[in-house]
C-alpha cells in the first residue's frame, strides 16, 4: 500500500473540503493518506510517503503563504516523488476565455518562481462562502462576482466545484502513483 501526504492551505475552507474530497477517492483505491494543513506539514510526514498533493486557492492572484512555504523548502522531496498541485480560484468557474487564461497563468507563475515540476495539474473552481465573509469581503465579492455568475443573493454560499472532475483527477493520480510505486518495486526486485 503507498502512502500519499496531501498538503492543503486554505482561507474560507473550500480548499480543505477539496483536499478531504481528494483524500477519499485515495483511499478507496487503495491508498494510506495523511491529510495536513501547509503550517503543520513537517520533514517527518514528508519522509514516510510516497507521493504528495498540494492543494492552495488564490487570493488576490496569489496562492497560499503556507503553502508557497512548504513548496520552496521541500522542493527537493517534491521532486524525488510523484506529485500534484491543485490550484482552486474563482477564474477556473468563470468561463470567459480571458479568466480561464488568468487561472492557468497563476499557476504558471507560481510553478515557475518555485522550481516546482509536478507531474499533475488540476485547475478547480472555487467557492464563494457569502455566509462566512465579513461585510467589506462580501461586499468586494458580490461585486467582482455580480456579472460572471449573476449573483445578487448574497445571504447564501455559492459552490463552483466540479466534483466529479476532482474525482476523476484523484483517480488518474492514484494510478500514476501506484505505478511508480510498483516499478520502483520491480527494479528493486529485479537487482537482486
Ligand atoms: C478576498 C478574496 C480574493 C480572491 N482573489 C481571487 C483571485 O485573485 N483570483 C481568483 O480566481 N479567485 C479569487 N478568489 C476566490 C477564491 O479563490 C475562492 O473563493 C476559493 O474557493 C477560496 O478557497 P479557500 O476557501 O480554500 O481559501 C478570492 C476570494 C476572496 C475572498
Amino acid at each position: 500500500m503507498i502512502k500519499t501526504l496531501l498538503v492543503y492551505g486554505t482561507t474560507e475552507g473550500h480548499t480543505a473540503r477539496v483536499a478531504d474530497r481528494i483524500a477519499g477517492v485515495l483511499r478507496a483505491e487503495g491508498q494510506e493518506v495523511e491529510t495536513v494543513e501547509a503550517g503543520n506539514a513537517d520533514d517527518e510526514a514528508l519522509r514516510g510517503c510516497d507521493a504528495v498533493v498540494v492543494a492552495s486557492s488564490i487570493h488576490a492572484g496569489q496562492p497560499n503563504r503556507g503553502i508557497a512555504d512548504f513548496v520552496e523548502a521541500h522542493l527537493n522531496a517534491l521532486q524525488e516523488r510523484p506529485s500534484a498541485y491543485v490550484q482552486v480560484s474563482l477564474s477556473t468557474a468563470d468561463p470567459r476565455p480571458e479568466k480561464q487564461e488568468e487561472a492557468r497563468s497563476y499557476a504558471d507563475r507560481f510553478l515557475e518562481a518555485s522550481g516546482w515540476a509536478p507531474d499533475r495539474i488540476a485547475l478547480v473552481g472555487g467557492a464563494l462562502p457569502f455566509t462566512r465573509y465579513g461585510f467589506f469581503k462580501r461586499l468586494l465579492m458580490k461585486y467582482l462576482a455580480k456579472k460572471p455568475f449573476g449573483i445578487t443573493d448574497t445571504s447564501r454560499d455559492y459552490d463552483f466545484t466540479d466534483w466529479d472532475a476532482v474525482d476523476d483527477f484523484a483517480r488518474k493520480f492514484s494510478d500514476q502513483s501506484q505505478r511508480t510505486a510498483s516499478s520502483d518495486a520491480f527494479v528493486e526486485g529485479g537487482s537482486t
